[in-house]
């Protein structure tokens, strides 16, 4: 993976040496932290108020517009950092951080594996061409749009004007986290639409919260 994405970053050695060091702090801050096994089913009574905005289909944010974005198909760990990142204050959004302060450690484990089902596999071509702006991005997010590692989320089928918004705030520093901070940077605000729109295309995708669907979950609704 490093070599990979190595060699695709070659051409912007600066920004690649920043990334990198970004990428290796973040590497070995997250090995310290103890892996907490989710349980969905501890996760299934945590997810209602969470469903009334995640679990509607086409659901905006309002002022500024934007798309919720989809869960569905994420990868748990990013599912689990990201709320970490409301809740502590390094994601400027005041209802995640309202929704996300409320959860412990354990919480976050267990919501994030009822929310992230079944994790997507990339098994074909990417749709379309990679545009040049979008080149360096797929060594982190892969060109069908899934994440490499369970810390990079998947874009493939996310909401386009959620994606803008979210470059948006890492350029801005609403978003705090180095490495996308860095790589947000770079990107021209006119690239960030052809950007969003080819990860937003690719299949198979990220979905909008389908209740119930978990194995366990057969029964008919009750918590
Ligand atoms: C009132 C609507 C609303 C509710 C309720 C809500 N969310 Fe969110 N959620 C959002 C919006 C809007 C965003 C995007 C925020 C931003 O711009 O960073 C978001 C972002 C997220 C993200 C980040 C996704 C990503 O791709 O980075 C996660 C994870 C998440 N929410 C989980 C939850 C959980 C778990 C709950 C319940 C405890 C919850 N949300 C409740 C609206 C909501
Ligand atoms: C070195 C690996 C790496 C590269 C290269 C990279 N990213 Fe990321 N990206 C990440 C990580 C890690 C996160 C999660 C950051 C966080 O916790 O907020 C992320 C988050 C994102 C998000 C937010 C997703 C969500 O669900 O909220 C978007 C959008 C994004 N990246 C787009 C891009 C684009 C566009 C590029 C190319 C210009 C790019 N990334 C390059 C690692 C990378």
């Amino acid at each position: 993976m490093a070599l990979q994405w190595l060699r695709s970053g070659m051409r912007s050695g600066v920004l690649v040496a920043a990334a990198v060091c970004g990428a290796i702090a973040s590497a070995s801050v997250t090995a310290q932290e103890p892996v907490l096994q989710g349980n969905p089913q501890r996760g299934k009574p945590l997810s209602y108020t969470c469903l009334g905005c995640h679990g509607v289909d086409g659901y905006k944010n309002a002022y500024p517009n934007y798309s919720v974005p989809e869960l569905e198909g994420q990868h748990p760990e990013y599912l689990a950092a990201a709320l970490k990142e409301y809740r502590d204050g390094d994601r400027a959004h005041l209802t995640m951080h309202s929704q996300a302060s409320s959860l412990t450690d354990q919480d976050i484990a267990d919501v994030v594996a009822y929310f992230a089902g079944k994790p997507l596999t990339p098994d074909s071509k990417p749709e379309g061409n990679i545009p040049a702006a979008a080149q360096l991005c797929t060594s982190c997010h892969g060109a069908n749009g899934v994440g490499i590692t369970p810390q990079y989320p998947t874009l493939a089928g996310q909401h386009p004007d959620y994606i803008v918004r979210a470059l948006e705030e890492y350029k801005k520093g609403g978003r705090k986290n180095p490495v996308m901070a860095g790589m947000a940077a770079t990107v021209k605000d006119e690239d960030m639409a052809i950007i969003a729109d080819y990860f937003s295309r690719q299949r198979p995708s990220l979905a909008t919260e389908s209740r119930p669907y978990t194995s366990f979950g057969k029964e008919s609704g009750g918590k």
